[in-house]
């Protein structure tokens, strides 16, 4: 039920910070131990390259995934468009593992890879928020998001489900490898929660974000590199889906290998901004922009932050940004869509679970 909410969306995007507390306390055992699955454990151990295979906003989860588990546990990653695996199909290593990302696991595109690895006799792993779910019974093993019922279409605590538990995943792997981290988990998603939380009292500013920059807007582009670059995918798929407003992500460094063509005075560009290493290169990129005429809205993090920034996320763990700054993407479309009269739950042209291929 929404409850005092207007809409289920909005309802989802303020559940987030509970999401991380539940998920820290279901993959948590007495001993601030992981708790995971020892199958799992040693399917992770024992393969010598994960495959990720997901659809729309799972997939953007994924490509942040496979960040996590390479840099995190050093294990060789790839991410795939579900529906493209079959033609696209790659070389495969010696001991792959397959891992679907489904917050429905239901999804017909996954689902026709798994049977065609299940033929195979790959492992496979489902990252789901419906155990009993189709992709989830035929798959070897499942870990489950906790993220409770996502009735909204656009995908959103899921989404941030889906990269806590591929963090704790990858942090699981690295110990059973005998990686030293510099850091605990269930810590920093304990932070990543209470960014969350500060972001989700502050509404307001995202709400006139949304009308400053998207009220009467034909496009929208977001900008970002590195994780920032991946989250800028998310934040076009949200805004395109339910306001319908024409959007791209894209790497801040392509920019002038073609698409800043499309720029003209007053088009809105979002830009990330919450990664140290290529901080001062995405500024550049938003300076090009803007001497072309575009409306500039940087989202930076703490720290990395400059005057003129529209919102400065709270410091979180550098590798964990996206749970944080895909939030204000949320609200921003959200608002986007609301000012522009759309179903906001239920956008036109889409289903909340996609069951053909
Ligand atoms: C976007 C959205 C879709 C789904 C995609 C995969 O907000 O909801 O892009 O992410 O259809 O769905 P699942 O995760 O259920 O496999």
């Amino acid at each position: 039920e929404k409850g005092t909410y207007p809409h289920f969306m909005l309802k989802e995007i303020d559940e987030q910070p509970f999401v991380m507390r539940k998920i820290i306390q279901k993959y948590q055992d007495d001993n601030d131990d992981i708790k995971l699955d020892e199958d799992i454990r040693q399917a992770m151990r024992e393969c010598d390259r994960v495959y990720i295979i997901a659809a729309g906003t799972s997939y953007h989860a994924g490509l942040i995934g496979k960040e996590f588990l390479e840099k995190i546990a050093e294990v060789p990653t790839e991410v795939h468009v579900a529906s493209e695996f079959s033609y696209n199909f790659p070389l495969l290593s010696e001991k792959p593992l397959f891992v679907f990302i489904s917050q429905s696991g239901e999804t017909a595109d996954l689902r026709s890879v798994l049977v065609e690895t299940n033929k195979l006799g790959h492992p496979a792993l489902t990252i789901t928020n419906v155990p009993g779910s189709t992709l989830s019974r035929e798959a070897d093993y499942t870990l489950h998001l906790h993220a409770g019922p996502e009735i909204a279409v656009a995908s959103t605590k899921a989404y941030t489900a889906q990269m806590a538990v591929l963090a704790i995943l990858a942090v699981d792997t690295a110990r059973a490898k005998g990686l030293t981290l510099g850091f605990d988990p269930m810590k920093e998603l304990g932070i990543v929660s209470s960014a969350m939380e500060a972001l989700c009292d502050q509404k307001d500013v995202f709400e006139q974000i949304a009308r400053d920059y998207l009220s009467t807007t034909r496009n929208c582009f977001f900008i970002g590199r590195g994780l920032d670059y991946y989250v800028g995918l998310e934040g076009a798929l949200k805004l395109k889906e339910i306001s319908y407003i024409q959007a791209e992500g894209f790497a801040g460094g392509e920019l002038k290998h073609g698409t800043i063509a499309l720029i003209e005075d007053g088009t809105p560009v979002i830009a990330l901004a919450t990664q140290e290493h290529v901080n001062s290169s995405i500024r550049s990129n938003v300076q090009e922009v803007v001497t072309r005429g575009a409306n500039d809205c940087i989202i930076s993090l703490e720290g990395l932050d400059r005057e003129g920034d529209a919102f400065v996320i709270p410091n979180v763990h550098s590798l964990l940004t996206p749970l944080v700054s895909v939030l204000p993407l949320q609200l921003i479309s959200y608002y986007a869509a609301l000012h522009r009269d759309c179903d906001v739950d239920k956008p036109r042209n889409l289903a909340k679970s996609v069951t053909v291929e």
